[in-house]
C-alpha cells in the first residue's frame, strides 16, 4: 500500500456534481487516491464534520496594478496571496495591465517577475490589451498566449484602457485565430461621460452619484454591442463583473440564440446594494464600483442566473484601494465620484461569503458552489483537469471547510491591505479552517506556513469554449479570412464571395 505524505480523511468530498465520502491520499504536489478507508499519511488531517473542496481559483482580482484611473492597488503579490489563501483560494489569475504606449511584451515580463518572487499560492495572470497596433497584437499577444496567458481583459470605458469597436473587431479577430478568450469590462463610456458631466455641472459630487452615472442601461448596450460584434467571427466572449437585469437578460437571450456568451458576477453585487453609497460625506466611496451596486431585484436575478447556468463564475474582482489619498480619495473630503478610485476588496472574503449566502442559505448547493468558486474557472480559463476539481492526477489544492464556523468579517481580521471591509461586522458561518496548496498545509486553524516566492506559474491550455469548436458558419469564415487579409479567390473556397457580403 502506497505511503501518503498528506492524508485527509473522515471527511465529505464534493466535486461541481457530487458530494460523497472519501478519504483524500496526496503524495508530493498531487492528490493519488480518492477513496474510503485510506490508511493515514505522514501528516494526518482530521475532516470529520468538514468539507473537502478544491481550493477556490479567482479569475478576476487585481493585484500590484495600476488602475484604469492610473492608482495603484494597496496590495502586491504577497498580501493578495496570503489573504486569498485565508479565503479558501489557492490560484489567483490577476491582470498584467498594458496602459496606453506602454509595450504589452514589457508589461507581461515584468508582472511575471514581480508573481514569482512574492505569490504563495499558484498563479496565471490574464493581460489587459489597451492598445491595438501591429506589435501588441501580432506579436507580444500571439507571444504571451502561446506561452500559456490564454485569456486577456478588455475594457469599453476607462479612458486610459477603453478600446473603440474598430478595435474591438481587430482583437476578436485576433482571439478567434488563436483561440484566447476575452474578458469583456462592458459600460458605454459616452452615456457615463454624459451623465457624469451633467451631475457635476449641477453640483452632484457625492460618492451615491457613481451609481447614477453608470446607469443600467450604460452596462446593457455595451454587453449587447460586444456580443453582436463577436457573431461577426462567431469567438466566444466572456463579460465579467455582470451586475443587473438588463445586462443578464441580454446575456441570456444571446445564449439562446447560439452565441457563444459566458458571464461571471461577483459577491457585492449578490450581498450589496447601492444604498450603501449613501453615506454621509465620502463615507460612501468604500462601496464604489464599476459598474455600481445596484438594488434587491438586481440581487435576486444573479442568483437566478448562476442557478440557470447563464453565469459560470464569481469572482472577487478585488480592487485593493485603501480610504485614503492613495486609493478611495485623492482629494481628501472634496474628491468627487468621479475621482474615487473604482472597486472594492474581497479575496479573502469571496468564498466565505458565497458559503454563508448560498450554500448555507440554501440559494445553492454544494456542488454548484464548487463549481462557481472553483471548477468552472479552471474550465473557462484552460486550468482544467490540473486544477478545478478534488480528484485523482490534479494538483492537491484543497480547502477543508468546517461548515458550521462562524466568523465576524473585521478589516482587522483580514490579510490584505486595504484597511477596510465592506462586510465590517457581518456574520458568516462556514469557513476553509486547512488550506493546502499544492500538497503544502499553507493555513492551519489560522495559522500561516508558506514563503514568498513559494506558489508557481500554472501555463493555461485553451479555454473550454474552443474545445468542442461547432462548424463555422461562412459568414464566420469569411469575416475570419478577411481579418487575414485573404483574396477573395481564397474567400471562394470558402464559399463565401464578396458578392454575397454585399447583401
Ligand atoms: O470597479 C472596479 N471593478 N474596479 C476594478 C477594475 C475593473 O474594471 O474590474
Ligand atoms: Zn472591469
Ligand atoms: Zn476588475
Amino acid at each position: 500500500m502506497q505511503q501518503f505524505d498528506l492524508t485527509i480523511r473522515h471527511g465529505l468530498v464534493a466535486s461541481d456534481e457530487a458530494v460523497f465520502e472519501a478519504d483524500v491520499g496526496i503524495v508530493g504536489d498531487r492528490i493519488v487516491e480518492v477513496a474510503r478507508g485510506l490508511p493515514a499519511g505522514r501528516r494526518d488531517i482530521d475532516a470529520t464534520g468538514r468539507y473537502v473542496l478544491p481550493g477556490g481559483i479567482d479569475t478576476h482580482c487585481h493585484v500590484e496594478q495600476r488602475s484604469g484611473m492610473g492608482i495603484m492597488g494597496a496590495d502586491d503579490w504577497y498580501s493578495a496571496s496570503v489573504a486569498a489563501a485565508y479565503g479558501g483560494t489557492t490560484m489567483i489569475v490577476p491582470f498584467a495591465a498594458q496602459h496606453r504606449g506602454h509595450s504589452l511584451k514589457q508589461v507581461a515580463d515584468d508582472y511575471a517577475a514581480l508573481a514569482a518572487a512574492k505569490s504563495v499560492i499558484d498563479y496565471s495572470y490574464h493581460l489587459i490589451v489597451s492598445e491595438t497596433d501591429r506589435q501588441t497584437l501580432q506579436e507580444d499577444l500571439v507571444e504571451q498566449i502561446r506561452r500559456g496567458i490564454t485569456s486577456f481583459k478588455v475594457y469599453m470605458t476607462y479612458d486610459q484602457l477603453k478600446i473603440d469597436d474598430y478595435q474591438m473587431l481587430d482583437v476578436l479577430a485576433l482571439a478567434a485565430r488563436e483561440r484566447a478568450l476575452v474578458m469583456v469590462h462592458a459600460e458605454n463610456n459616452d452615456v457615463i461621460r454624459w451623465v457624469s458631466q451633467k451631475l457635476l455641472e449641477s453640483g452632484r459630487t457625492a460618492p451615491k452619484y457613481h451609481a447614477t452615472s453608470h446607469v443600467a442601461l450604460a452596462e446593457s448596450e455595451a454587453t449587447n454591442r460586444v456580443i453582436q460584434l463577436s457573431k461577426l467571427f462567431d469567438v466566444p466572449v466572456l463579460i465579467v463583473h455582470v451586475s443587473a437585469q438588463d445586462a443578464l437578460a441580454t446575456i441570456g437571450a444571446a445564449q439562446r440564440m447560439g452565441a457563444q456568451v459566458y458571464g461571471e458576477t461577483c459577491p457585492h453585487y449578490l450581498l450589496l446594494t447601492e444604498d450603501a453609497m449613501d453615506l454621509p460625506g465620502v463615507e460612501g466611496a468604500k462601496y464604489c464600483c464599476s459598474p455600481p451596486l445596484r438594488d434587491a431585484n438586481a440581487q435576486e436575478a444573479l442568483w437566478t442566473a448562476l442557478k440557470d447556468g447563464v453565469l459560470q463564475t464569481v469572482s472577487s474582482d478585488h480592487a485593493p484601494y485603501r480610504f485614503d489619498e492613495s486609493g478611495k480619495l485623492p482629494h481628501g473630503d472634496a474628491t468627487t465620484f468621479k475621482q474615487m478610485a473604482n472597486g472594492m476588496p474581497g479575496l479573502e472574503t469571496r468564498l466565505p461569503l458565497l458559503f454563508s449566502e448560498g450554500v448555507n442559505k440554501g440559494r445553492m448547493t454544494l456542488p454548484e458552489f464548487v463549481a462557481l468558486s472553483a471548477t468552472n474557472h479552471a474550465r473557462m480559463y484552460g486550468i482544467a483537469p490540473r486544477k478545478g476539481l478534488v480528484t485523482v492526477g490534479a494538483d492537491a489544492d484543497i480547502a477543508v471547510w468546517d461548515p458550521r464556523h462562524e466568523v465576524v468579517l473585521t478589516a482587522s481580521g483580514l490579510h490584505d491591505r486595504v484597511g477596510y471591509t465592506p462586510y465590517e461586522g457581518t456574520k458568516v458561518t462556514g469557513w476553509p479552517r486547512t488550506v493546502i496548496s499544492a500538497g503544502r498545509v499553507i493555513v492551519d486553524d489560522g495559522r500561516f506556513d508558506a514563503q514568498p516566492g513559494s506558489g508557481r506559474f500554472i501555463p493555461r491550455s485553451t479555454p473550454l469554449p474552443f474545445q468542442n469548436e461547432r462548424a463555422l458558419s461562412a459568414s464566420s469564415r469569411f469575416f475570419r479570412g478577411l481579418a487575414e487579409g485573404a483574396s477573395s479567390e481564397a474567400h471562394a473556397t470558402f464559399g463565401y464571395t464578396d458578392r454575397k457580403n454585399q447583401n
